[in-house]
C-alpha cells in the first residue's frame, strides 16, 4: 500500500514538471479575446467541446476525491487530491486531445497558475466564463468554478472544515490560501484549451445559421445551457454511464423537493434514474439566486416533453434555509425520504 502511494505522488511529480514546459511554451503564442456572439459555428462547437471536457473533469476529481473522503477521512482526501489532481488532468487531455487545468486567484497549489491567456480575466473575477482564441485557431475556455456544499469540508471557513483537514493542509500545503470560502462563492477556474482538429467542423446550412441568431433563448433555457447542459446535454438525454437524463423521471416530474436540493448542493454515489443506475458526482450550483434557481428548475420541468409544475422562488428559498449548514451532496437514500 505505502509503496503504491509513492509511486502515485512520483507519477504526478513527473507530469507535473511536463505541464510546467508546456505553459513555457505556450507563452511565447499570441492569444485574442474571443467573444461568445462572435464565435464561428466551429469556434462555438469547440466552446461546447471544452464545456463538456470540464464536466468529465469534475465528475473525475470530486469521485475519486469523495471516494477517499468516505474511506479514509477528508484529512486523508487532501493527499489524494495532491497526488491525483494532476494525473487526472492529464489523463482527460490526453482522451480529448485538449489542455485542461483549474487555477485560482487564492491558490491551494502554487503550481495551478494561469495560463497566459486568461490571466487578466481570472483576476477580473467576474465569475462568467471567457474565451480567447490563438494564431493557430486554438479556442481557450475559461469556466468559472463556484463551491458546493461539499467542497466546505476542505475549502470553508474553520466551523465547516472537515476533522483532519486543518493539519493534512498544514503538512501538504504550507502556503494554502483557499480556505475560508462560503457555499456559492466563486472558488476558481477550469481553463481548457481546444485545438481546431479536436472537433470536426459542424456542417451548418445558410439557413439555420440565420435562425441560429434569430433565436432568442428564453431565460430558463439559457441558465440550463450555462450551468446543466454540459453534463445533461442541450436536450437532456444525458451521456449512458455517465450523466442521467432529465427527462421523464421522477425526480425531475414529480415533487420538486428533490429536484431542489440536489441542484443546490449536488448529488453522489449510486443512484437509480429510469433503471439504470450511476454512480457519480455532481456539483450542486448554490450560486444561483433563488429567482434563476426557481426559472431553470422551471424550465426542466416543462421542457423536452416533461410534464412537472413550476417551482418558486419561495420553495428554493424555504430548501436553501433549512440545508444551509449541509456540507456534503445529497444521496439516493437521502433523496428518497424526502419525497416519501
Ligand atoms: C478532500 C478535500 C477537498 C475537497 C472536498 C475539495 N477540494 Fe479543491 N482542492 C483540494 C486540494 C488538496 C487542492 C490542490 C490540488 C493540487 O495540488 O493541484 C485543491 C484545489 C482546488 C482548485 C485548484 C486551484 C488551487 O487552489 O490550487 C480548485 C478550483 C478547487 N480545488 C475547487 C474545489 C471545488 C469547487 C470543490 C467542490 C466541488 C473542491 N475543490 C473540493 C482539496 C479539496
Ligand atoms: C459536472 C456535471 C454536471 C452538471 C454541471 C450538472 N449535473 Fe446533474 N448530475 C450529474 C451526475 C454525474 C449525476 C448523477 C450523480 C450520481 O450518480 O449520484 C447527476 C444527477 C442529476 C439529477 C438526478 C437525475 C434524476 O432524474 O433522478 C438531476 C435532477 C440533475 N442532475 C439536475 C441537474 C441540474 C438542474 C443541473 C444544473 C443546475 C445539473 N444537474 C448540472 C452531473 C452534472
Amino acid at each position: 500500500m505505502r509503496k503504491r502511494a509513492v509511486e502515485v505522488v512520483f507519477i504526478g511529480f513527473v507530469v507535473v514538471s511536463m505541464g510546467a514546459c508546456d505553459r513555457g511554451q505556450e507563452s511565447a503564442k499570441t492569444w485574442e479575446e474571443l467573444k461568445k456572439g462572435e464565435m464561428t459555428p466551429h469556434q462555438q462547437a469547440m466552446a461546447d467541446y471544452a464545456g463538456r471536457s470540464r464536466g468529465l473533469m469534475g465528475q473525475r476529481l470530486m469521485g475519486t476525491v469523495m471516494e477517499a473522503a468516505e474511506a479514509d477521512g477528508f484529512g486523508a482526501a487532501i493527499e489524494v487530491c495532491k497526488s491525483e489532481a494532476e494525473p487526472i488532468a492529464q489523463e482527460i487531455a490526453a482522451r480529448q486531445e485538449i489542455k485542461i487545468g483549474r487555477t485560482s486567484t487564492k491558490l491551494r497549489n502554487p503550481e495551478n497558475q494561469p495560463p497566459s491567456w486568461a490571466v487578466e480575466g481570472v483576476e477580473s473575477s467576474r465569475g462568467e466564463a471567457f474565451y480567447a482564441v490563438s494564431a493557430e485557431g486554438e479556442v481557450g475556455a475559461a469556466i468559472p468554478i463556484h463551491l458546493a456544499a461539499p467542497c466546505m469540508n476542505c475549502h470553508g471557513s474553520s466551523q465547516h472544515l472537515a476533522p483532519g483537514v486543518e493539519e493534512a493542509l498544514t503538512e501538504h500545503y504550507p502556503a494554502d490560501q483557499a480556505t475560508g470560502y462560503d457555499k456559492g462563492d466563486l472558488r476558481g477556474w477550469f481553463w481548457v484549451e481546444v485545438p481546431p482538429e479536436a472537433v470536426a467542423v459542424p456542417e451548418v446550412s445558410e439557413e439555420a445559421v440565420d435562425k441560429d441568431d434569430d433565436e432568442e433563448l428564453s431565460a430558463g433555457e439559457a441558465l440550463y445551457v450555462e450551468y446543466c447542459a454540459a453534463c445533461h446535454g442541450r436536450d437532456g438525454q444525458g451521456v449512458p454511464k455517465a450523466f442521467p437524463p432529465l427527462v421523464g423521471t421522477e425526480r425531475v416530474e414529480a415533487d420538486p423537493s428533490a429536484l431542489i436540493v440536489l441542484s443546490l448542493d449536488g448529488v453522489s454515489g449510486p443512484l437509480e434514474v429510469n433503471g439504470e443506475t450511476y454512480d457519480g458526482f455532481m456539483p450542486g450550483q448554490a450560486q444561483l439566486s433563488n429567482e434563476k434557481m426557481a426559472t431553470l428548475l422551471t424550465y426542466i420541468r416543462g421542457a423536452w416533453g416533461n410534464s412537472g409544475g413550476a417551482v418558486s422562488p419561495e420553495m428554493v428559498g424555504d430548501w436553501r434555509a433549512e440545508t444551509a449548514d449541509r456540507t456534503r451532496a445529497w444521496t439516493q437514500e437521502e433523496l428518497d425520504e424526502l419525497t416519501r
